[in-house]
Order: structure tokens, then sequence, then C-alpha cells
């Protein structure tokens, strides 16, 4: 049982506010990932909720107690890190007892739990090898295996899976699940992978400058992003802006750009009226932009003209890089659809999928 509290949570190194008043609930047996760019504070907020780093400001709770001043050791928290670290000289057993003897642990508990941990992880046949004898998945299998023995209330991984390549990343954010599945223990997992992020979370936290954007499922942040960036970093390829003016005539409110007009359906109205004559972004994701043998089901939409610029084959998928007046978009299309380089293409917009964002404070309007 763990529930984590982060309040009013803030770290400065010097005069540089790397974490700033970090309000987040982590609920108990919940997978929850920080996510954001590289040097954005996700790192440095584990390693204040580990002990590792002083908390500047603010407090940090596990289960209702407040642990500011708890030295790490006391906190019942295991943290893995990118590189594993495991001890060359010792065997997967050992590296995996290691930190129980330490505590004093009885050899007969300290078997149960290697064994426990060894079969979860699929290790069981392995406990006698050297770490230079193991794949680095394996490795990192022993990594976690070190945490898991101690039986921890909170996990706290850091980038565990970064030093993988992708196949075996994709390998072990499936072991991953099915671990915490298994363990039904708190989790909170650093990565700037966005699709880890998206594949992991039971909830993500995205953050940038070490300010907290938005906190909420996987789906939810992708298809409601709060603001501008995280509509921009969660999806691959991002979605697609382009500025222009919001203007009304006869009672329906359009988006326009350059070559870029479309009709934004009325049941949006009520949150469009301050934004009439001035400035917006409008926002669309590569996948919700159609080519038209595939739109024949989608009941709103809008159809423009482009012109494709290139092409770019991802498998059952190609991405076409278009052009709609002045405006540069990517389609994500069936690759069955052979328009060419050059050609003249004709988009649909699934109208129940469009964003708009104020340009000014960057937060989404619809
Ligand atoms: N020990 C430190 N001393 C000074 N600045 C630090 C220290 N650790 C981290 N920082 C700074 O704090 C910011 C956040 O770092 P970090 O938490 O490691 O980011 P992330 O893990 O998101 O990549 C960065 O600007 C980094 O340079
Ligand atoms: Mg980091």
């Amino acid at each position: 049982m763990a529930r984590v509290v982060l309040e009013n949570v803030s770290k400065f190194f010097g005069s540089v506010q790397a974490v700033k008043s970090i309000n987040l609930e982590i609920k108990d047996k919940e997978f929850m990932v920080f996510v954001g760019p590289s040097g954005c504070g996700k790192t440095t907020t584990l390693r204040m909720i580990a002990g590792l780093e002083e908390v500047s400001d603010g407090r940090i709770f596990i289960n209702e107690k407040q642990i500011n001043d708890v030295p790490p050791k006391d906190r019942n928290i295991a943290m893995v890190f990118q590189s594993y670290a495991l001890y060359p000289h010792m065997n997967v057993y050992d590296n995996m007892a290691f930190g129980l003897k330490l505590r004093g642990k009885k050899k007969k508990e300290i078997d149960e739990r290697v064994a426990h941990a060894g079969e979860i992880l699929e290790l069981t046949e392995l406990l006698d090898r050297l770490p230079k004898q193991l794949s680095g998945g394996q490795r990192q299998r022993v990594a976690l295996g070190r945490a898991i023995v101690r039986d921890p209330a909170v996990f706290l991984m850091d980038e565990p899976l970064s030093n993988l390549d992708a196949k075996l990343r994709v390998q072990m954010r499936a072991q991953l699940q099915k671990i915490h599945k298994t363990l039904q223990t708190t989790v909170v997992y650093v990565t700037h992978d966005q699709v880890e992020a998206m594949t992991l979370g039971s909830r993500i936290a995205v953050i940038l400058n070490g300010e907290l954007q938005q906190v909420d499922a996987p789906l939810v942040v992708y298809e409601k992003p709060i603001n501008r960036f995280v509509a921009g970093f969660i999806g691959s390829p991002p979605m697609n802006f382009i500025k222009g003016e919001l203007h009304r005539t006869n009672g329906t409110y359009s988006f326009e750009s350059e070559g870029f007009k479309l009709d934004i359906p009325e049941d949006l109205n009520q949150y469009l009226a301050s934004y009439q004559d001035k400035e917006v972004v409008f926002g669309i994701r590569p996948e919700d932009i159609w080519d038209v043998p595939s739109s024949a089901w989608i009941d709103k939409r809008c159809v423009l003209d482009a012109k494709v610029e290139f092409r770019e084959l991802m498998g059952s998928e190609t991405n076409l890089y278009v052009k709609a007046g002045s405006n540069s978009l990517i389609v994500r299309v069936n690759s069955l659809n052979d328009a060419a380089a050059g050609s003249k293409f004709t988009i649909v917009i699934n109208l129940r999928k469009i964003h708009l964002f104020d340009p000014a404070t960057q937060k989404a309007i619809i």
C-alpha cells in the first residue's frame, strides 16, 4: 500500500529552479509516468521522492506521512536506474541477494525472495551466471530483481530501458506491465520517450521546464491535450499546427489561413465567442487527416485541396507531407494510397478531431 503525494514541491540548484511547485497525487498501485524533454526536471523530482535530493520547498508524503526528513533507506522504496550497475564478480543470485544480506535477512528468507523475483522475471535458469554472461535485457531484469526482492512500497524507475535496443525495449515494456500487474505496487517511472509513457502509464504526468503541464490517462492526454506543448510532445509524427484567424459568418465559425478554410462544427460555438476575429492556432493529428477513399464514414468533415511534397513509407502506413496553400501538413494514410510527389491530393479533415489553441497563452480552446 502506498500513495505518494507531492505538495508544492520545488527544487533549486543555486539560483536555478529545476522543479517548480509541483502538486501531484500518485495513487496506490498506480503506474505513474513522468514524461517530458531532457532537462525538464523528471529525474530531480524522482530523486526527491527517493530522498537522494533534498526538497527545497514543499512537502512529500508517502501514505499520509511527511517524508521530507526521512532518510532514503527508511522510505520503503526501491530505485532502478538506466545503468544497471551490477556487481561484475557476483552471479545473478548474489546480485539480487546482496541488499537483503546487508539488511541482515535470514538465508531462508533471502532464498525465497530471490526465487520469487527470479520467477517473475524469468531469471530462474540464470541465477548462477555472471553479469558478463548475460544479454543487456537480462542484466536489466537482474537490476529490476534487486528492487523486487526488497518488496518495497514504491518502485522508482529512471529511464530503465534507455540502454536497450529498440526491439528489447518493446519486450521489456510488455514485461514491466506484467510485473506491475503481478506485484500490484505503486510505480513512478521516468522517461523522455512519449511512446513508452503512452504504453506503460496508468496516468502520465507531462512536465516542461520543471512545471507540471497535465496529468491524465494516456488517451486523455492524447485526445484532449491541455496546451500546445502537450499536443505537440505526445504523438508521432506530431500534431500539425497552422496559424490563422477565427471568423464568424451567419452563426458559423470558421478557421482561416492562407489556402486553408474550414467551418467549425456548431456544437463547439460556445467555446469560441471570445476568439472571433482573433488569431488562433489550429491543430490536427496526421491520422485525423484522411484521403478521400478512407474518409467515407466520417460524418463531420471538411475537404481541402493540397499537393503532395514527398512520401515517407512506414510499412502499412505512409506519411504524406503535403501543402495546403502555404501550410505544410503531415497526413498519415494507408500505404495502398499511391499519390506521388508533385501530384494534387484532396485531403479530408475529420472535424470531430480538431484542436484550437490560444497563441498568447498556448492553452487549448477546444
Ligand atoms: N546536481 C545538479 N546541480 C545543478 N543543476 C542540476 C543538478 N541536477 C540537475 N540539474 C539541472 O536541473 C534541471 C533538471 O534536470 P533533471 O531533473 O536531470 O532533468 P531530466 O531528468 O528531466 O532530464 C536541468 O536543467 C539540470 O541541468
Ligand atoms: Mg533524467
